[in-house]
């Protein structure tokens, strides 16, 4: 049995997917979909999240958007969803969308300044070097997209590839699927790894060992598993020494009877990245912080002050929705923003953590790079970069495919 510690989007996603490809799996959290998939957006933009000093990010976004479509509709029957429950956002172009709010209307950047018109340019450019998709707008052809966008926004960059979906609506659908799929989730904390301490797999991970229930239900002191797959986001560190790092980020939920925008609009304001996702029920997701507070996740006055200040500048109207909802969320940070996806160096440890901005959009890819597929994109996010390299017998994790090539990947 293979043991996936986290059930946030991405451990459940490869929960999912290994189960669905005939693997034994379980599941362990003490709260499944509650740490940074219940506080993120959801925005599924390679395109225009990612800067172009960080091609191998977007290389990877962009493989991971592509198995979106596939995922959702297959999670949403997997989960006993009846696909398109939600009418397309009014103003769209009638994209697809599944039982988990899947929607491909694209994201629309814009700016205001000068400076602001430059940076689009060049990044306009990189993406069609990378022979990406993006159409550059003029501020009237903005407004006409977007009519609620202030008469200041003096250009724009369309991505009409990107997409967005409910990431709470996703995480739920996930554990429907699992208990319809009979894997079990144990809801219980993770205190370490337990290691063989003997033989020829003198270090190995074997299991894990638990916390005792906070109310003092009953919780098995550890579970035992032939692999074990850490997907605890943040909290990876403390369990593998894995280097990651809390990211904060602060986020708002607003509504509205009449929805505000048709697709997802983000700008740069005051030189911090502000976005504001539509819902398909009217609620307006606008986000989102970035700080480097460690484990802090307080929400602070200054910090939805900065959001709804910046927000207001690229649409006016935001201020007269209803708040739903104030949240905050440690996003797991990499040294290089790239994920750890991989064997650990460790036997037995495997690693499904670090993606820090990405881990709703790179759930997808995540899962099908734990079962051997596209080496070259599992090359880019081998967990062996920030380690020594070991010799060829020197990488455990588990054996998923042996075509995999994620032993040479070191
Ligand atoms: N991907 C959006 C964020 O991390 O805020």
């Amino acid at each position: 049995m293979e043991l996936i510690v986290g059930g946030g989007i991405v451990g459940l996603s490869v929960a999912w997917r290994l189960s669905r490809a005939g693997r034994a799996v379980t599941v362990v959290d003490p709260a499944p979909a509650s740490g940074a998939s219940h506080a993120a957006a959801g925005m599924l933009a390679p395109v225009s999240e990612v800067s172009y000093t960080e091609e191998p990010l977007l290389r990877l976004g962009v493989a991971s958007l592509r198995r979106w479509p596939s995922f959702a509709a297959e999670l949403a029957a997997d989960a006993g969803l009846p696909p398109g429950v939600l009418a397309p956002s009014p103003g769209s172009s009638g994209a697809p969308s599944y039982g988990v709010d899947f929607r491909a209307d694209g994201t629309l950047d814009v700016a205001f300044g000068a400076d602001d018109l430059a940076a689009l340019d060049e990044l306009a450019a990189f993406m069609g070097k990378l022979g990406l998709p993006v159409e550059r707008l003029t501020g009237r052809e903005c407004r006409r997209l977007e009519p609620m966008l202030a008469p200041s926004v003096r250009g724009g960059l369309l991505a009409p590839g990107d997409a967005w979906v409910d990431p709470r609506r996703v995480t739920s659908a996930l554990l429907a699927a699992l208990e319809r799929r009979g894997v079990p989730v144990v809801r219980a904390r993770v205190s370490r790894l337990l290691r063989a301490s003997e033989g020829p797999g003198d270090g190995a991970v074997v299991g894990v060992e638990l916390a005792a229930a906070a109310g003092g239900g009953a919780v098995p002191a550890e579970i035992q598993a032939d692999g074990v797959v850490l997907a605890a986001g943040v909290w990876s560190a403390e369990l593998a020494g894995v280097p990651v790092r809390p990211v904060k980020g602060q986020i708002m939920r607003l509504r509205s009877a009449e929805p505000l925008l048709s697709r997802c609009v983000r700008g740069v304001v005051h030189g911090a990245p502000v976005y504001l996702v539509p819902r398909g029920d009217g609620e307006l997701v606008v986000g989102a912080t970035q700080e480097e507070l460690g484990f802090d996740t307080r929400v602070t006055a200054g910090g939805l002050y900065e959001l709804l200040r910046d927000a207001r500048e690229l649409v006016p109207g935001v201020t007269e929705l209803e708040v739903a909802e104030v949240v905050a969320g440690l996003r797991p940070g990499t040294p290089d923003n790239l994920p750890l996806i991989g064997p650990s160096g460790t036997p037995g440890l495997t690693l499904a953590t670090g993606h820090h901005r990405g881990g709703v959009l790179l759930a997808p890819l995540t899962a099908a790079l734990l079962q051997g597929e596209e080496p070259e994109l599992a090359a880019l996010c081998s967990p062996a970069r920030h380690h020594p390299v070991p010799g060829p017998q020197g990488f455990g994790g588990l054996p998923y495919d042996k075509t995999s090539g994620s032993e040479e990947m070191g």
